[in-house]
């Protein structure tokens, strides 16, 4: 099969996209605003890219009817998120706080998590989570501008929270304690059980 992605329906892209750059991490995030409503969504348009400074990058696309979802308005006002842990133990919830709310409604009474201050932004972090990464907006570079389109949302990690439990004897995180998932195509995630280990070539 060969697609020719300027003659396909943006939709059937997506699927496809999503379907064959897997697994993808999710970022929790964790905004707030204006009137102090904190707001919790998904994101597997995620990733790290790079320690000095460390930066993460995430993607709120436009929505099908072509509007900014809640996440991507908040940062535009006042430039801070949260990256949050996304574990087995919260898949379903992790999935239940994409339902779309309005943007005075917030996903973390929907989901009925805990908060706790954050240190250096806004926005609250979710207190049952192994870790958090505090960040600060660097860049949104927008990429096209219709349903679907990626907002490129870069930021850079002032703090990391980091439960000692998740680590190994050198200070380490081990993945084996963090039972991350991600997403998927279709309707499929995937827990990280079945590692193996490499050395790297010198
Ligand atoms: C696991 C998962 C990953 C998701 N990844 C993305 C993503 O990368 N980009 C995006 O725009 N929406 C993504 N969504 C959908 C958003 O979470 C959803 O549109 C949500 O309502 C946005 O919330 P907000 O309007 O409060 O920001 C994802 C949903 C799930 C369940």
């Amino acid at each position: 099969m060969r697609i020719d992605v300027s003659r396909t329906p943006v939709i059937d892209v997506y699927h496809m996209l999503v379907g064959l750059v897997a697994p993808r991490p999710i970022a929790w995030v964790t905004t707030i605003s204006e009137s102090g409503v904190v707001n919790l969504a998904p994101f597997s348009f995620f990733n790290a890219f790079g320690a000095n400074p460390p930066v993460v990058v995430f993607s709120p696309t436009l929505k099908r009817d072509g509007g900014k979802k809640d996440t991507l308005l908040n940062i535009e006002a006042n430039g801070e998120f949260v990256i949050n842990a996304s574990t087995e133990k919260h898949a379903d919830l992790i999935n239940l706080s994409s339902k779309p709310l309005s943007y005075d409604e917030s996903e973390v009474a929907l989901t009925g998590q805990a908060t706790t201050p954050s240190t250096l932004v806004r926005p609250p972090r979710l207190a049952d989570v192994p870790f958090a990464l505090e960040c600060k907006l660097m860049q949104i570079i927008p990429v096209g501008n219709g349903p679907i389109s990626a907002n490129l949302v870069i930021g850079q990690i002032v703090t990391m929270h980091v439960n000692d439990d998740i680590l190994d004897s050198h200070g380490i995180p081990d993945p084996r304690k963090i039972n991350a998932i991600a997403r998927l195509g279709g309707e499929y995630w995937c827990r990280t059980q079945d590692l193996f280990q490499l050395e790297r070539p010198q």
